[in-house]
């Protein structure tokens, strides 16, 4: 009912500017969170069996399906989105200082090819406010990793201190933090991925106590660069990596008229690439892999889990496909599962390697 009620919807949705249909969505999803409808989306959307349970980093997750950083960028949805079945959701990009991103418009729905190109420029509430509504919110009931990125105003040099300070205003209410050094958005960011500024910076966060502690990475790192950034993973034994973050990549199948417009792309077309990314850094490292690129249905999340993602996220598929995709990808992936003869996700995890 729900699915056809959006195949209804997303025209109407789709007249509008991207971002202001995204502020609608928001609207709605806020105004059932806490009320009795939260509970029966909950009892109808919420896929719960034993084989799509996940551990990793420390902690538990009841389905291996996200939602990635960007979409709930003040954690203001986690109960709701745990309600519409997903197994956890990483909110922000946080920053220590709140700032208004670009000018817009700055989001763009790249309809004929199911994609994204956007240049928000990490709008948020800043890391106090985000910390505290964590701590003054009810208990979503699903992890909440928190996405921590540089602050416009900060200087690269300084970069280290900005990420402490956002890291400590959330320590106690993110069940993992995720070093957002890949928004390729904001001035300069993805320089901080090189060696020594990565060095720097998780230094800070493994002295100040962080953990876990993840590194999103960019698409559009050289192999050499993302061998680089899994050296500094390991010296610094942290505990996840998350591939891959937006692309500045213009592929050239793109059709839509929008592929001009500055940002990073998401969505279908950079699906394979991520699914790539996840398979060259699983190959390289142990630590668990979080996939994200492009997933819009079980079998594009289970490639992700069988190239070594153990846990996967996804945005762009949400807005396309509409509220019920979590469900759909876990039923899809207990299919797939059973088809494939696996006991559960974990043992899918990587089967492709
Ligand atoms: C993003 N993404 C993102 N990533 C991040 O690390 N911090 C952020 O603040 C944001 N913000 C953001 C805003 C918007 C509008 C989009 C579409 C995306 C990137 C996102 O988390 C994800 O890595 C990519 O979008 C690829 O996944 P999908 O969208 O193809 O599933």
């Amino acid at each position: 009912m729900i699915r056809s009620a959006y195949r209804v919807l997303r025209p109407a949705l789709f007249s509008l500017p991207a971002e202001t249909a995204h502020g609608a969505i928001h609207r709605g999803l806020q105004t059932v969170q806490h009320t009795p409808i939260e509970e029966l989306l909950r009892d109808r959307f919420v896929v719960d069996d034993d084989r799509l349970a996940v551990d990793a980093f420390g902690r538990s997750f009841g389905n291996p399906i996200g939602v990635a950083a960007g979409f709930d960028k003040n954690a203001e949805l986690p109960s709701i989105l745990g309600a519409l079945g997903f197994g956890h959701v990483e909110v922000g990009g946080v920053t220590a200082h709140a700032q208004p991103g670009n000018p817009r418009p700055r989001m763009f729905r790249l309809v004929e090819d199911r994609a994204i190109v956007n240049r928000m420029g990490l709008n948020n509430e800043g890391a106090d406010a985000v910390g505290e509504r964590l701590r003054t919110s009810p208990d979503p009931g699903i992890p909440v990793g928190v996405n921590v990125a540089l602050s416009e105003a900060t200087d690269a040099a300084d970069a280290p201190e900005d990420y402490r300070y956002t890291y400590e205003r959330v320590a106690d209410v993110a069940d993992y933090l995720a070093v957002n050094v890949s928004c390729p958005n904001s001035e300069g960011m993805r320089d901080l991925q090189n060696r020594d500024a990565l060095e720097a910076i998780l230094g800070e966060l493994v002295d100040a106590g962080a953990e876990p502690l993840l590194v999103k990475l960019s698409p559009d790192l050289p192999d050499p660069a993302i061998e680089d950034a899994l050296a500094v993973v390991d010296d610094f034994d942290l505990d996840g990596v998350i591939a891959t973050n937006t692309t500045t990549d213009r592929p050239s199948e793109l059709e839509s008229p929008k592929r001009v417009e500055k940002g990073g792309l998401s969505g279908k077309p950079i699906e394979d690439g991520a699914t790539e990314m996840v398979r060259f850094v699983a190959e390289r490292t142990d630590v668990p892999v979080v996939g994200v690129g492009g997933v819009s249905d079980a079998a594009g999340a289970y490639a992700k889990i069988r190239a070594g993602a153990s846990l996967v996220q996804l945005y762009t598929g949400l807005v396309y496909e509409g509220p019920t995709l979590a469900r759909d990808i876990n039923e899809g992936l207990l299919e797939l599962l059973e088809a494939d003869g696996f006991e559960d996700v974990e043992e899918a995890v990587g089967a492709d390697l």
